[in-house]
């Protein structure tokens, strides 16, 4: 008798019928078990791209795409955006449970003393040319972090994964605030153990050395508090997004055994690309090519010209179909930002531009193309003085509490195995 909860496939040139397990998840489209396709079949399924691929189960972060809906640990991102921070952010995705204020103050205590570098490590930015970009370098930095913290992980000891994970949310602003200042050859801050992540991050990159470091040069706070509570919004609107490119990257390193920080490398590599996390620096750079409102219906209509790859950067999502919930939350951002710094520049009004044309055209409304979270960052970043070279790291820096939580859920899974795909042969 046919089970209700299978799926069966016939193959129609021999009249075979298969029956696979339905598995059913919390919540958002069921999944069919096809581990034994190949044993039963003999056949491949044919996937590139990993479209129609659940790749694991996780109960970290859920995404309903048609609706424009995020939440992490069950908890919707608009909450968390607005009611907590970016570290009240980590630590749920670390614990599954927002912090206690107990909590959430050992926690803060922890990442403030964790973001020093090891005074070695600090060498390894001189082998980089002057004006790397800080991608590389911040790559670089990971990977040679693991030869610092080379433990052999109990990943059933609480206590080894969580400072392995702590350590690295912790040191990566630093990482970043020094790649960029390599780049341009100016002295490093080292954090300071009096401030908050997101103003210590803001402090290293901005600050001269010596005296009241974050203080300009007419004795003001240069570092707004508007700017801080901007940038913090945009680490926790960041700080996980299910299997993307990089994280299913971070799990595949993860299954072959490799040291925790050198997956989080691989992962910075994999976000660095324009198609992901880069589209935040491709934005900007694209805004200032198109250079005047008048242009923008020339380059609209090259984005739809299908015979000219030009792409327009910051629109569409391989899971939103419909406003990416971050980015709501990061035009909002906007509009305040425009009001409370006084900004308005000619790249902010090319945006709101194309923002109107696209959402009122033909060719994106048929394909679903909204603006993603990497069409607002860069427009924020500029107004909070942010060099476009670092827009990306900010990403990473936002990211690596995602990739860490994925990392430990790989290991703890017992259905884990080592990431090895399949092809589809067409050679000689
Ligand atoms: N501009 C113009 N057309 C686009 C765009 C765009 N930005 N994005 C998709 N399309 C079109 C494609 O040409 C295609 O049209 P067709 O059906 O006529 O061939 C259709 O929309 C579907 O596009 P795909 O590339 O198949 O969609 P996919 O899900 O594979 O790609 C991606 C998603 C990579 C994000 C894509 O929309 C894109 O390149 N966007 C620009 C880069 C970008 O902003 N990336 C950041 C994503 S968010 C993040 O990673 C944090």
């Amino acid at each position: 008798m046919r089970q209700d909860n299978t799926f069966t496939l016939t193959d129609n040139r021999t009249g075979k019928k298969y029956e696979y397990a339905i598995k059913e998840g919390s919540r958002g489209p069921a999944a069919v078990d096809m581990r034994t396709f190949f044993k039963d079949t003999g056949m491949f399924s044919y996937d590139p791209g990993y479209t129609s691929t659940a790749s694991c189960s996780s109960s970290i972060t859920f995404i309903d795409g048609e609706k424009g809906e995020l939440r992490y640990r069950g908890i919707p991102i608009e909450t968390l955006a607005t009611e907590h921070n970016y570290l009240d952010t980590c630590y749920l995705l670390l614990n599954e449970t927002l912090p206690t204020d107990n909590e959430r103050l050992q926690f803060d205590l922890e990442l403030r003393h964790r973001a020093f570098l090891h005074e070695g490590l600090r060498n390894l930015f001189n082998a980089f040319p002057d004006n790397a970009h800080p991608m590389a370098t911040l790559s670089a930095a990971v990977t040679a972090l693991a030869s610092f913290y080379d433990e052999h992980l109990d990943i059933c000891d609480e206590a080894e994964y969580t400072e392995m994970a702590s350590r690295i949310i912790a040191k990566i602003p630093t990482i970043a605030a020094f790649a960029y200042r390599h780049s341009l050859g100016i002295p490093f801050i080292q954090p300071d153990i009096d401030l908050s992540f997101t103003k210590n991050f803001l402090t290293m990159m901005r600050a001269y050395p010596g005296g009241k470091m974050h203080l300009g040069p007419l004795g003001h706070e240069d570092i707004k508090e508007v700017e801080v509570r901007a940038l913090d919004t945009i680490f926790t609107l960041h700080a996980d997004h299910e299997q993307n490119a990089s994280t299913t990257v971070v799990r595949g390193v993860a299954s072959t055994g490799a040291h925790p920080y050198v997956a989080i490398a691989s992962g910075i590599s994999a976000l660095w690309g324009r198609a992901h996390g880069g589209a935040n620096e491709s934005v900007i750079a694209q805004l200032e090519s198109i250079g005047s409102v008048e242009n923008v219906e020339k380059f609209i209509a090259r984005a739809k010209d299908p015979n000219d790859d030009f792409r327009l950067m910051g629109f569409g999502h391989r899971v939103y179909k419909n406003f990416d919930p971050r980015a709501k939350i990061l035009k909002k951002l906007q509009d305040e930002l425009k009001v409370t710094l006084g900004l308005n520049s000619e790249l902010m009004e090319i945006a709101a531009k194309i923002e109107e044309t696209a959402l009122n055209d033909d060719y994106f409304i048929s394909r679903k193309l909204y603006p993603n979270v990497d069409f607002y960052t860069g427009i924020i970043l500029t107004a909070l003085k942010i060099p476009k070279n670092m827009f990306t790291p900010i990403f990473v820096i936002g990211r690596t509490v995602g990739w860490i939580t994925q990392w430990i859920e790989f290991k703890k899974d017992p259905e884990s195995k080592i990431a090895r795909p399949r092809q589809l042969y067409t050679g000689k």
